[in-house]
């Protein structure tokens, strides 16, 4: 776990932020052993940039489609002030995560860690993303 959260807080401080200075990390623990990172990724077009669970999320896809996903830790902090709380991830990444929650067909932990050590854990993204929208039916 602090190898995970570890990995989390490194991503965090690789995010690309130069118009919020707002950094997030993202690690998923796979189950083949392998941490993928991610961390937001911010455009001149603002819309065009993407969240650092998303980041995350589709990278392990595209490189360990079908590796299980055993946990997530996403971390924060911001160059303008300090980030007191743990952050949560946004509505759009919580649909996009739950689609491999959906796929694996089991829970994946979420740790969410502040700058101070906090740390908030939802037992699953489904847990985080009541009444979703899934044409498959629920786990
Ligand atoms: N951001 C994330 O990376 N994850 C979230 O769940 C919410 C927001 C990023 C997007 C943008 O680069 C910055 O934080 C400020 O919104």
């Amino acid at each position: 776990m602090q190898t995970l959260v570890q990995a989390g807080i490194d991503a965090m401080h690789l995010a690309y932020a130069p118009y919020s200075g707002f950094s997030v990390g993202a690690a998923l623990l796979l189950e083949n052993g392998i941490i993928v990172k991610g961390n937001n990724q911010e455009n001149a077009a603002y819309p065009s940039g993407l969240c650092a669970e998303r980041v995350a999320f589709f990278s392990a896809g595209a490189s360990y489609p079908n590796q299980r996903i055993l946990a997530v830790v996403i971390t924060a902090s911001s160059a303008l002030y300090t980030q007191g709380e743990p952050v949560s991830p946004c509505g759009s990444c919580r649909q996009s995560m739950l689609e491999y929650e959906l796929k694996q067909r089991a829970p994946i932990p979420l740790y969410m860690i502040s700058p101070s050590g906090e740390i908030i854990m939802a037992p699953s993204i489904q847990s985080l993303l009541p009444l979703f929208f899934d044409s498959r039916g629920k786990l």
